[in-house]
């Protein structure tokens, strides 16, 4: 796993917001995995930007996001097709019928669960998927105990997630207890991840995700298991990884490499 550690979150969004406008602008038509939280969205502000300021067009791009509450519609603020209505499709040249979000409503989730997983299929696959990270290492909403080869379906939240973002809902007990989410297999086979964490209440989660064994029990871990993952993170959330000085030292290589070639 490369690991880049920024000095602050809003280094974090901009690093990853580079890593995402350079696939859009090498393949047009790319399939982007993309996630809701409150840690992608500078990342968002800045492909905003960028759209804007540079024309970086997403025309053809086609969208995955990760999960999703069951019970919200697409009107509800809490839901995660609003949040990315509000906080990126709106403010772009994306065509909103290549945006998908899993739909929080749907009648027989086991058959729209199959679909969604077809749809991906059917796109070619997602190039790139951005991730944040639980408290509990959780990546999309797979929560602690998550199959590492499971697919996209129903999941029941923790105490923990529901206590954790019981902040955009007013109250716990406005949280949905169950999300449609895509699997961790699901996740790992998307070509490339770029996982994001800031601040020291993920310092833990990324400790063992980055250096702590692959286990069910913390799924981002899986990622270990990934051929292409890039973790961008800030001082806060790298507080306690072992290697930090050596994933700088791996960084600085890379910058000469890429200096060289010219990039
Ligand atoms: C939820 C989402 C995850 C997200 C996590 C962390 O559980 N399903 O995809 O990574 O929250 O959110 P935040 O970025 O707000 O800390």
């Amino acid at each position: 796993m490369r690991v880049i550690v920024e000095p602050d979150s809003s280094g974090v969004s901009r690093t990853a917001a580079r890593f995402v406008a350079r696939l859009v602008r090498h393949k047009p038509t790319c399939v982007l995995g993309l996630a809701t939280g409150g840690t992608p969205l500078g990342m968002y502000q800045e492909l905003i930007r960028m759209h804007r300021d540079e024309g970086l067009d997403f025309s053809r791009v086609v969208t995955f996001n990760l999960d999703e509450y069951v019970g919200l519609g697409p009107t509800h603020p809490q839901s995660y097709r609003y949040f990315m209505q509000q906080n990126l499709f709106d403010h772009i040249n994306i065509d909103q019928r290549n945006t998908h979000v899993p739909d929080g409503r749907a009648l027989d989730f086991e058959a729209y669960c199959a679909r969604y997983e077809q749809t991906i299929e059917d796109e070619g696959g997602i190039d790139l998927q951005v991730l944040g990270i639980g408290g509990d290492g959780h990546i999309a909403f797979n929560e602690p105990g998550s199959s590492l080869g499971s697919r996209t379906r129903l999941k029941t939240l923790t105490a923990e997630t529901i206590r954790d973002n019981a902040r955009f809902f007013g109250s716990v007990e406005q949280v949905p207890r169950l999300a449609i989410t895509m699997g961790v297999g699901t996740i790992l086979e998307s070509r490339q991840c770029l996982l994001l964490a800031t601040g020291e209440a993920k310092a833990v989660a990324i400790r063992e995700t980055v250096e702590g064994p692959v286990t069910a029990q913390v799924t981002a871990s899986a990622l270990q298991l990934h051929r292409d993952v890039i973790a961008v993170i800030d001082e806060l959330a790298a507080a306690r990884l072992a290697r930090r000085d050596y994933y700088r030292e791996v960084e600085r290589a890379q910058e000469l490499l890429e200096a060289d070639r010219g990039e």
